[in-house]
This record gives C-alpha cells, sequence and structure tokens, in this order.
C-alpha cells in the first residue's frame, strides 16, 4: 500500500476493531480513517498498556469496554453494524500467561467466541473478520535434520539450558539447523498466550459464519506507538526503556536468539489489505520480514542510534522457560498475493522506534 494511494474500497466503510485504542489498532485506525473509513474502536484501555491516565488522540469513534463483558460489546457492535471486523484485543505476554492463565483465556478465547456469537447475530453480519494471530502458534519452528527432513522439535531441555546448552536438538540428539517456518507446518505452541491465539484461529475456522475470515500471523512488531511501559511484551521497546534510563541491557541465553523484526507500518499496511483485499480472504499468512535478526544485534543497533556505548549491552547466559530459540517466518507465500510485501529494513525501523521514546522521555511522558 502506498500511502497516497486512495483506496476506493475503504470509503466510508464500517470497520470494527477491538484493541483498537493498542500499537497496531491505534496506527490501523489512523491508516483506515485516512481511507475515509468509519471505524470504531472497541478496547478496555488496559492498564498494564495504556497506564493509570490513558492517553488517546484517535480518529475514531471509541467504546471502553471489555470483550468478557458481552452485553457492552453487542450494543457496540449493534451501534457500529460492521461491515468488517478487525479483531486486535488480546492479553499478549507469553511469560506471563504461563501466571495468569485464567484472564489469559478468557481475554482470548472466551471474548473472541463472545465476538463471534454476536456478530453470527447481528441482522447484516460483516463480510470479512481479519484475525491478528501471532507465529506463537508455531512454538519452536521448523528445523532442518541432517537427512534434510523439516521438522518442529519440542520446546527446549531445562536440563541443557542450565548447562549452557541452548540450541534446538533433534530425537538423536543432534543439532538441527533453524529455518524460516512456513504456514503450513503443524502449530506446536510453547505457551498459554501462543495456544489461546492458536484457539482464536480453531474458533474461526470451526464455527460457520456468514463472513470470510483473513487471519494474519504476525512476527515480532516494534515501532513507535508501542508500549515504552509494559514490561511483558516488546522487546525492542523495553531495551529502548532500559536505553534511554541509562540502565545496562541483558540479552538471555548465548544472544544467538534471532527474530523476524517487523515494522508496525507494515504490519498496518497487512492489516488495511486485509479489510479489503480479495486476495487475502480465507487465507492464513505469516506477516513478517522473513529476515532474522539477533537480539543482540537488535540491541547494539538502540544503543548506536541513541548515541550511547554498545558495550553497555551484555550477554548473561540466563535464560526463560519455553522462550523460543528462533522465530523466522517464511513469507513466500504472503508475497505470492501481489497485495502486500515488508517495505522497512531493522535499521531503518529501529531508528524510528528510537527517536519516538526519546521523544517521549524529553517529554516526560514515561511513567516510571
Ligand atoms: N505486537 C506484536 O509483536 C504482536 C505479534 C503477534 C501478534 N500480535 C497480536 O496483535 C494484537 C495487537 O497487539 P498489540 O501489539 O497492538 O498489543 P497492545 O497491547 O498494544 O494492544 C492490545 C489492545 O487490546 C486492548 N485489550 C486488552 N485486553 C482487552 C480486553 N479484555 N477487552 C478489550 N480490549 C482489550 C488493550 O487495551 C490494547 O489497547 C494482539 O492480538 C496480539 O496478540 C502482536
Amino acid at each position: 500500500m502506498t500511502a497516497n494511494v486512495r483506496i476506493e474500497a475503504l470509503q466510508g466503510k464500517r470497520i470494527f476493531i477491538t484493541g483498537g485504542a493498542g500499537f497496531i489498532g491505534s496506527r490501523l485506525t489512523r491508516a483506515l480513517t485516512a481511507q475515509g473509513a468509519d471505524v470504531t474502536i472497541y478496547d478496555n484501555l488496559l492498564e498494564q498498556v495504556h497506564g493509570s491516565s490513558p492517553r488517546l488522540d484517535l480518529p475514531a469513534r471509541l467504546v471502553v469496554g471489555d470483550v468478557r463483558d458481552k452485553a457492552t460489546m453487542k450494543a457496540a457492535v449493534e451501534a457500529s453494524n460492521p461491515e468488517v471486523v478487525v479483531h486486535l484485543a488480546a492479553e499478549t505476554g507469553t511469560g506471563q500467561s504461563a501466571d495468569e492463565p485464567t484472564r489469559y483465556t478468557e481475554v482470548n478465547v472466551v471474548g473472541t467466541a463472545q465476538l463471534i456469537e454476536i456478530l453470527r447475530d447481528q441482522a447484516a453480519p460483516p463480510e470479512r473478520f481479519v484475525l491478528a494471530a501471532t507465529r506463537a502458534v508455531y512454538g519452536e519452528g521448523a528445523y532442518r535434520t541432517n537427512s534434510g527432513q523439516i521438522v518442529v522439535p519440542a520446546p527446549r531441555d531445562l536440563e541443557a539450558m542450565h548447562e549452557g546448552r541452548f540450541a534446538v536438538y533433534g530425537a538423536d540428539r543432534t543439532p538441527l539447523e533453524p529455518v524460516p517456518t512456513d504456514i503450513d507446518v503443524p502449530p506446536m505452541p510453547g505457551s498459554v498466550y501462543g495456544s489461546s491465539k492458536l484457539m482464536q484461529e480453531y474458533l474461526l475456522a470451526q464455527t460457520p459464519a456468514p463472513w470470510q475470515s483473513v487471519i494474519l500471523r504476525l512476527q515480532n512488531v516494534y515501532g513507535p506507538g508501542q508500549s515504552l511501559r509494559n514490561p511483558y511484551t516488546g522487546v525492542l521497546s523495553i531495551f529502548a526503556n532500559q536505553a534511554m534510563r541509562g540502565q545496562p541491557i541483558f540479552v538471555y541465553e548465548d544472544g544467538e536468539i534471532y527474530r523476524d523484526f517487523v515494522f508496525v507500518d507494515d504490519v498496518v499496511a497487512a492489516f488495511v489489505a486485509g479489510c479489503h483485499e480479495p486476495a487475502l480472504l480465507g487465507g492464513t499468512f505469516n506477516i513478517g520480514t522473513g529476515e532474522p535478526t539477533a537480539i543482540l544485534t537488535a540491541a547494539r543497533l538502540i544503543m548506536r542510534e541513541l548515541g550511547l556505548d554498545e558495550q553497555n549491552v551484555s550477554v548473561n547466559g540466563a535464560f526463560r522457560p519455553g522462550d523460543i530459540r528462533y522465530a523466522v517466518a517464511d513469507i513466500h507465500r504472503t508475497l505470492r498475493t501481489g497485495v502486500w510485501k515488508p517495505e522497512v529494513a531493522p535499521a531503518s525501523g529501529i531508528a524510528q522506534l528510537v527517536a519516538w521514546a526519546r521523544s517521549e522521555f524529553e517529554r516526560g511522558l514515561v511513567e516510571n
């Protein structure tokens, strides 16, 4: 999508966005309203994300409500009468989900089921349901064995990690070679978060409905606007926050953890396409860059961008059970649709993230 190309299909289109006040949702809302869409946001302004006094400047109708509150969500849907629904509202912390499985399940699974039931009951149900899905459904993702076979390994062995062996091993105990994960690799989530997000996909597939869905499995999204106060998600925002405070940055394991960092505007472009492109209807797509970036490299880029000493980034050998070693998407099938491709390289995206984080700090807008 090019910003100055007018998308006629979005003119006047009634779009209902759950979680539309969040990182991706707020930027998506601006992109859609700039195209003339009529957007209603449904969001509970979760304190973990927005702080105690949310700063909102959204060019759309906002209904403050929880996806667990069926009556309020039903009234909001009825007032909006949407032609397209974009479902972003979720609890998003992988580690936190292990500690709070009930909350994660209620919001991500029950909330989605309720949304589907409400929409199905509408006199004029929407024509599309666009879901913010995640690469977390893949767990460790795809690896190649010595004999060239593609496998999805089980979560890594904690004992080996305690001994500093962080690589992923096959059943025969030989190290496996990571490869980008394609969309047809069988899901094997390694967290409650990943399982709850996979259940959202299953709900869409297994509840007969009059709409067609578009499922976008996002990789690690980053960029301006990602909560600098949420300690549970958004590793680059967390690093930027620590660096701005003059704190050292610690990178887990041996630093060789790889992510597919995709810039928020590229993700927004994918959702805009999801709202109107026929080529995406009924499909599930990886939304990433297809390129691995070591977390250590990304942390150093942040320090460099801030003019700080890269030596303040260190690898501490600590690890988090359930962390994924190599999370990179195979995006060939998405590219083949011809309606989306990533445009922003990590160096440029990180520069934009850092410029924004710096301005938030300078304006005193980041809570302690
Ligand atoms: N950011 C990423 O790297 C990433 C990667 C993969 C998938 N996703 C998915 O994208 C979606 C949006 O993520 P984001 O990064 O913008 O997160 P975010 O936390 O910035 O936005 C989520 C929004 O949902 C709202 N919300 C949370 N719980 C709610 C509830 N119970 N009822 C109503 N609203 C609620 C929050 O207030 C917030 O505004 C999520 O579904 C997430 O699983 C994000």
